[in-house]
């Protein structure tokens, strides 16, 4: 049922209580409540509000009187609550409860009004597809520069040759721009599965009310487009009850983590006194005072851990939306707090990974450690060599320069042996 409140909550007296006699015990309401993670989403319940009572204006559903003080009072909760003026209260249960109730304190029983026609299964999906939107927009960007960065590192490490491995072993030497394009393909793949993420976050629920819809002559056109919305949903029960985006997100959230996790691995192992590629600079690293000798690399070892809790959220939700009926259930609150947590925008911080990488020295045995533990004089790799002069000498006639590393958009991305020798053997120049 969709309600049109005009007696509104007081201490006693909740949204829903209309039929309700007694009050709810302090555990109930303690334990039921979200206030103390949905208050995230604060910003997109206003605006989530804000449109809908545009929409209730326009169509006559209530007055353009009534719709323009609630459309005040609202606009004015948003500026306290950008200000940090605004306090939430458990009694309240939810962000949904808390923002009527300050609402009915700022402008009076008129307040009511706002939640005719809608209700907060559809006003709480609502606000996660817009604070969804809002988060993708954040994490692409931040992916934008980290992937920026490792093109401009790698640009700088064309002519610094590292051993390639296989099975943790030698294998073959390799400039160390091409290793960290290899990271960059990566996050390039992670930023288009966001992009795709978008597709599915920027469709509108709200007009979907409790399950069924609303006999009130609603226009969810207008509420989409307000928000920003591509569309409003074809189906009702969907719209209230499809966490997919979310799902979406915390799937390829993971993914992106294991990659922040394989290259912080690397960082981790690189600076062991094993490898003794990279020294890190002592401002991101910490010691040990009975052990002088270390310089522990802890902000790769937390990146790489975290990545644990971001695949224990996408199995989180993965478990509670496993066998759930159409269409809400109170189990849907559990969304929440995975998906809100900062872990992938904390962990692609542009400052984490470039910091770690620019201003680790690369160490003498870096460079010690490629040619000079590698046999370059076999029958095969005499072979390979001729046919990687052959072709640069080809390559550079057409081309008039050399391709070295994986930078997008050149098409060759892999130099054998030979070819690597060549160049750093002549110092042949290049550039892309
Ligand atoms: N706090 C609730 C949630 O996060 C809002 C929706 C409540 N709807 C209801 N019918 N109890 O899911």
């Amino acid at each position: 049922m969709v309600h049109c409140i005009s007696d509104m909550t007081t201490e006693n007296h909740k949204l829903w209580g209309g039929r309700f006699e007694a009050g709810l015990e302090k555990w109930v309401e303690e334990f039921g409540a979200s206030i103390s993670f949905d208050q995230k989403m604060a910003e997109f319940d206003l605006k989530g509000s804000i449109a809908h009572v545009i929409m209730l204006g326009e169509t006559g559903i209530i007055t353009k009187d009534e719709a323009n003080q609630i459309k005040a009072g609202l606009e004015e909760l948003l500026a306290e609550y950008k200000d940090g003026k605004i306090e939430f209260d458990v009694s309240n249960e939810d962000i949904h409860m808390n923002m009527e109730s300050l609402l009915t304190v700022k402008i009076g029983p008129v307040a009511g009004k706002l939640h005719t026609a809608r209700s907060r299964n559809d006003q709480v999906a609502t606000d996660m597809h817009l604070y969804l939107k809002a988060k993708l927009g954040e994490v692409i960007a931040k992916l934008a520069n980290l992937r920026k960065t490792l093109v401009s590192l790698a640009d700088e490490h064309v002519y610094t040759i590292m051993p390639g491995y296989t099975h943790l072993q030698h294998a073959q030497p390799i400039s160390f721009g091409h290793h960290l394009m290899a990271y960059y393909n990566m996050f390039t793949r992670d930023s288009e599965r966001f992009e795709f993420n978008i597709k599915h976050a920027d469709i509108s629920p709200l007009g979907a009310a409790a399950l069924a819809g609303t006999t009130f002559p609603i226009d969810r056109e207008m509420t989409a487009e307000l928000m920003g919305f591509a569309k409003p949903y074809s189906n009702s029960l969907d719209a209230v009850s499809d966490r997919d985006f979310i799902l979406e997100f915390l799937a390829n959230s993971s993914i992106l983590m294991m990659h922040m996790s394989r290259i912080c691995e690397e960082i981790i192992s690189w600076c062991s006194n094993e490898f003794k590629f990279v020294t890190l600079s002592d401002t991101f690293s910490t010691g040990s005072s009975i052990m002088p000798q270390k310089k522990n690399p802890d902000m790769a070892e937390l990146i790489r851990g975290k990545s644990g809790r971001v695949y224990g959220n996408l199995f989180g939700l993965l478990t509670v939306m496993k066998s759930l009926p159409l269409a809400y259930n109170k189990d849907l609150q559990e969304d929440k707090e995975g998906y809100t947590q900062a872990v992938p925008c904390e962990c692609i911080k542009k400052r984490h990974i470039k910091e770690k990488l620019e201003r680790c020295g690369l160490t003498d045995s870096f460079k010690k450690k490629t040619f000079l533990n590698f046999k370059t004089d076999t029958e095969h790799q005499k072979q390979a060599k001729l046919r990687a002069m052959s072709y640069c000498k080809k390559f550079k006639e057409e081309k008039g320069s050399f391709l070295l590393t994986g930078k997008p958009g050149t098409g060759k991305t892999h130099l054998g042996i030979a070819m690597m020798m060549q160049l750093v053997n002549q110092n042949v120049g290049c550039r892309y």
